[in-house]
């Protein structure tokens, strides 16, 4: 797809649709002549050169990946608007579309009930999935492993509630010795576990965790801010194949986060929380003076601790999922690196030699 062709486009479109409203003046602070911001451009993009080449295939340093050219069309057409997801007063169509969005990713992970929401990052995502927690199980405590996200235990102390740093084994997954331990106080209401560690990229053996909800009535909460898309991988074979059963787990735990700002192809400002039981929105019960009057319908800040936040996000989202839908012929073939049109190999597949 040709960015340039498509960015014009978006400038039409969005043209198209305000002429509808009728004519009007534009502010004269809008009207810049181009000589003028010639200079401050020539300077703005100098300065972006200070940058990694984030795009390039030989760069592997950080997380951080060009964003789906679909998702920055989505994005800027969205940003012509600027709609605000925090109620459908403020962007119905991005609202909308956030929801159809977050269906496809509760269902990329096995959930038959959700209630969710995107968010500006993982770590605002992981703050509402523990301040649940915290309302479901007062006074008592979260455990993670000592390779979980650092956010875990800062959060912890942002909610008031006592973090339990448990030790990991040889391969960076959280000690489930060490784990049942620590539980066996009745100390903890609530366990982390991480599909994907920050440093090692390691996944927590939810599966076996999933007995010890059952034993000690914990809450299990999956931060797959990092890893989380990698279950559209979970199953196959060959050089991208993931042992599937912690992946399988998931569906069966209380919340999930993933951050389409990583392996989602988004650009940043794209988080995600995941509730399994939607009766847990009424922890968020509020009213606002200002907003909630367009629609008797669920606005979305109903559901969150956000206020404001960028509708295009969303849209992005949303634009880059008609293409690449969160399924193992979607995006997981891009994660997985296959060609278009090459199916993914089952474990049975002959195909597939092992050493
Ligand atoms: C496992 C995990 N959780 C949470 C976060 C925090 O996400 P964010 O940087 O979007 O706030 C990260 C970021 O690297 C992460 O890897």
């Amino acid at each position: 797809m040709d960015l340039q062709h498509w960015l014009g486009q978006a400038n039409d479109a969005i043209q198209q649709w305000a002429d509808t409203f009728g004519p009007y003046e534009r502010h004269p602070s809008l009207l810049v002549e181009d000589d003028r911001f010639a200079a401050a451009f020539e300077e703005f993009t100098g300065r972006l050169t200070d940058n990694y080449p984030f795009f390039h295939p030989h760069y592997a340093g950080q997380m951080l990946k060009p964003s789906h050219p679909a998702a920055v069309v989505g994005y800027l057409t969205t940003m012509l608007i600027n709609p605000n997801n925090h109620a459908l007063d403020g962007g119905p169509a991005t609202a909308r579309m956030e929801r159809e969005a977050v269906a496809q990713l509760a269902a990329m992970f096995g959930y038959d009930t959700h209630l969710g929401h995107l968010t500006t990052s993982g770590t605002i995502a992981n703050l509402e999935a523990l301040f649940v927690a915290r309302e479901l199980h007062p006074g008592r405590g979260v455990a993670y492993s000592a390779d979980a996200h650092y956010t875990h235990g800062r959060m912890c102390h942002v909610l008031g509630m006592k973090g339990y740093p448990i030790p990991t084994d040889d391969r960076g997954r959280i000690s489930l010795d060490a784990l049942e331990e620590t539980l066996r106080t009745g100390e903890v209401g609530t366990v982390v576990l991480t599909a994907g560690t920050t440093g090692l990229g390691t996944v927590d053996p939810i599966h076996t965790a999933l007995a010890l909800r059952d034993r000690y009535g914990v809450r299990l909460h999956v931060d797959a801010a990092y890893g989380g898309f990698f279950t559209l991988l979970a199953g196959t074979a060959g050089p991208e194949g993931i042992t599937p059963e912690p992946w399988r787990a998931i569906a069966r735990c209380d919340s999930i986060v993933v951050d389409p700002h990583k392996h989602g192809l988004q650009p940043y400002g794209c988080g995600a929380v995941l509730f399994r039981d939607p009766e847990v929105g009424r922890f968020y019960l509020h009213d606002s003076p200002y907003t909630y009057f367009t629609s008797t319908d669920l606005h979305l800040g109903e559901i969150s601790l956000e206020c404001s936040r960028a509708g295009a996000s969303a849209a992005a989202l949303w634009l880059t999922f008609q293409l690449l839908p969160p399924t193992p012929d979607g995006l997981g073939r891009v994660l997985g690196g296959r060609p278009p049109g090459r199916p993914a190999l089952g474990r049975a597949d002959p195909r597939i030699r092992r050493p």
